[in-house]
């Protein structure tokens, strides 16, 4: 640690662009000084950042390391899904305590905040998941938010296992109206799903391409249209997760226009990849995740796009939700509704927005250092702390060379699961060092970081509230 100068690069922040060295000085950003280096006084270390980019080191607000879905358990834990996160110039991840029917919600925070403790290289928080609205959840979720969680994720989907009814979303979106807490929404259709997965399989449809046939663009739109309408009597700040649905953005789009406090976040898979990676036979399973990949000749993918780039939408994060091929997705083999659902994709959501921005233009670099980094910080109050590059900040940095190539692959990726959904992608710009409150944690192309570095982040309230 020490002093630490990065020096000669071109600073990336959502709000500009400039010639400027970084200034570290123990775990903070202490000045931004011309880059000839006169400035900078005595420093330990130099890191040339020549020709190079540098960015905020990214936030993904949403992971699920070690998370029961069916009867697997998502692969990456949060010593190796953090890694593989830093890999990627992700710096803070916000992951999930799962409360089941059944459980207790204090409990399933506590369990764990003892899971991550010592056991990330970056730093995290916590959103909290509700699965079971009843008396005793009313009164934890004082305790949880008092903990530093400030969002709380519902579902109108997964009958049984996590969805709550209208009634019980609106009782805990009261509870968030009172206090600023944001609730996050899984919003598809869970009981019209469910019975198309029934119809599905009795008809003996069971290959992974009917998990993407019976859950609709519409009943995804329908949900959201319908919890943004909860929200909007309750008077909950709503954050509306890893949409895949133009019908989405649209829905989002109204109610912000409206002045109502609705965000959304989508995810790389949404972006980049296709429902027809579903129709490969059981190959497929790979493809599955909730809501599912969708046709581009629908308009989804551009949606997307263009709502990122409009600010309709707010967030790209990754739901990373990883789970191997042999044994684990392997599970649904002639049964779609068993296959676990998620991706992985923690390592490469900022890589490919890099990408996008430097290759594709879809997004300003501006543009994308604020979805992947500067909007979730202030969303997840956890700004100007995280998100930006600015002094007193936490010295998080990925210096990024956007001369580099590199290709996707499972052979070469750092997340524990056997198969990589970007296989063989090319991309612009490499990530040649990352730090996290000023440590080196990536550089060389080796892996420097520590499990016991990343410290929990007690967040505070919704920056972006109107
Ligand atoms: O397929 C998904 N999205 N798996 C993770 C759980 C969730 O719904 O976010
Ligand atoms: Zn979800
Ligand atoms: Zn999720």
């Amino acid at each position: 640690m020490g002093r630490i100068l990065v020096a000669g690069g071109t600073v990336v922040t959502a709000a500009e662009t400039m010639q400027a060295d970084v200034l570290i000085d123990g775990e903070k950003i202490v000045a931004l000084l011309a880059s000839d280096g006169s400035a900078a006084g005595d420093v330990d270390t130099v890191i040339d950042a020549n020709g190079k980019l540098v960015f905020p080191g990214s936030v993904d607000a949403h992971t699920h390391m070690e998370i029961p879905f069916g009867a697997a358990t998502s692969k990456d834990t949060f010593e190796t899904g953090t890694r593989a996160a830093a890999w990627g110039g992700t710096t803070t991840i916000i992951d999930f305590p799962i409360q089941m029917k059944g459980d207790s919600l204090l409990g399933s925070f506590e369990e764990t905040m003892a899971k991550a403790d010592g056991n990330a290289a970056i730093d995290y928080g916590l959103h909290q998941i509700v699965g079971d609205v009843n008396p005793q959840t009313m009164a934890e979720l004082d305790l949880v938010f008092k903990e530093g969680v400030s969002s709380y994720k519902l579902f109108t989907a997964y009958p049984g296992v996590y969805y709550s009814t209208d009634g019980e979303i609106s009782s805990v979106m009261q509870w968030a109206a009172d206090n600023g807490s944001t609730i996050l929404m899984h919003a598809e259709n869970g009981s019209v799903i469910d019975l198309l997965r029934e119809q599905a399989i009795a008809a003996g449809n069971t290959d992974p391409i009917f998990h993407a046939l019976t859950r609709p663009a519409a009943l995804e739109g329908e949900a959201a249209h319908r919890t943004i309408i909860l929200a909007e009597q309750t008077g909950a700040p709503l954050y509306i997760v890893h949409i895949s649905a133009k019908e989405v953005v649209a829905e989002i789009s109204v109610a912000r226009s409206m002045g109502q406090n609705v965000f959304g976040e989508t995810c790389p898979q949404y972006l980049y990849l296709e429902q027809a990676l579903l129709d490969q036979g059981f190959e497929g399973a790979k493809f599955v995740c909730s809501p599912p990949l969708r046709d581009p000749a629908e308009g989804h993918q551009a949606a997307l796009w263009t709502g990122l780039a409009t600010g309709d939408l707010q967030v790209v994060a990754t739901d990373h939700c990883p789970f191997d091929y042999e044994g684990q997705k392997t599970l649904g083999r002639g049964d779609f509704t068993r296959i676990p659902n998620g991706l992985p994709v923690v390592e490469h959501r900022f890589p490919l927005l890099i990408h996008a921005a430097l290759a594709d233009g879809l997004l300003t670099l501006n543009r994308m250092v604020d979805v992947a980094a500067t909007t979730p910080a202030k969303l997840f109050g956890i700004y100007p702390k995280k998100g930006t590059i600015a002094v007193g900040s936490d010295a998080d940095l990925a210096v990024v060379d956007p001369a580099g190539r590199s290709v996707l692959s499972a052979a070469t990726h750092h997340m524990n699961v056997d198969y990589s959904c970007f296989e063989g992608m090319e991309l612009h710009g490499t990530i040649d060092v990352v730090l996290s409150r000023g440590s080196v944690v990536v550089a060389d192309g080796k892996f420097h970081g520590d499990r016991r570095h990343g410290r929990y982040l007690r967040r505070g309230l919704n920056q972006l509230l109107r």
